[in-house]
């Protein structure tokens, strides 16, 4: 497990090689092993392939579009769209896309209560955990992979397509890796770590 940790890297390059169900199983498995707030295991995972990828592609891309052509969530983001358009063509080359959903999620533009906020962030935390576990899985297996959030910049347009109840959060894109990139910088422990007592 520590050396999974360790030698992770996020995948932008894949080989044309479909992951096997009984490996996407194991990963998807291993997500629904992590801790969540109060037990609540507030996540779906939608995996999508073959022809149905194709189609989400497309969303994706239309999203991408809208987002350029000023009706855009992230204004303050537009240095971001050549990255996501990037971010686009790596999902063409994955096996496989997993899409999470936050199932107890509000609507990112509602109006929150504090203790409501925080109900949102113990979620996305659970949810986050049960990601970083799939991530280790597939390292562990050979399985490269990649957390994406540029899925906010088609955010209507994808949530629409996957018509599923819930918010969605974040996707992960899988494949076999055609590239095995060097760790990217980190800071110093000692810059980002208080000892106390
Ligand atoms: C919440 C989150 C969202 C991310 N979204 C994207 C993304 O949309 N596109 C992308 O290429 N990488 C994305 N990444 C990958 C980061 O760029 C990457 O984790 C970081 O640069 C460190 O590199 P490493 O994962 O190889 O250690 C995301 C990572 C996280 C944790």
């Amino acid at each position: 497990m520590i050396s999974a940790i360790y030698d992770r890297r996020s995948i932008r390059k894949f080989l044309n090689k479909p992951i096997s169900r009984e490996d996407l199983t194991e990963i998807l498995e291993s997500g629904i092993k992590a801790p969540s707030s109060k037990n609540r295991q507030p996540w779906k995972f939608i995996v999508v392939q073959g022809a149905e990828k194709e189609e989400m592609l497309k969303v994706f891309r239309r999203g991408i579009a809208r987002e350029e052509k000023g009706n855009a969530l992230l204004p303050q983001s537009r240095q971001h769209i050549p990255a996501a358009k990037y971010t686009v063509d790596i999902m063409e080359e994955a096996s496989a896309a997993v899409f999470v959903v936050n199932t107890l999620g509000k609507d990112i533009l509602s109006e929150m209560t504090p203790e409501e906020h925080i109900y949102e962030i113990c979620n996305i935390q659970s949810i986050s955990a049960a990601i970083q576990n799939m991530l280790l899985t597939a390292a562990e297996k050979g399985i490269g992979s990649l957390w994406i959030c540029d899925i906010y910049f088609a955010y209507a347009e994808i949530s629409e397509w996957l018509n599923s109840e819930g918010q969605l959060i974040a996707a992960i894109a899988f494949g076999y890796p055609d590239e095995f990139p060097k760790a990217r910088p980190r800071k110093e422990l000692e810059d980002v770590v208080v000892w106390r007592g």
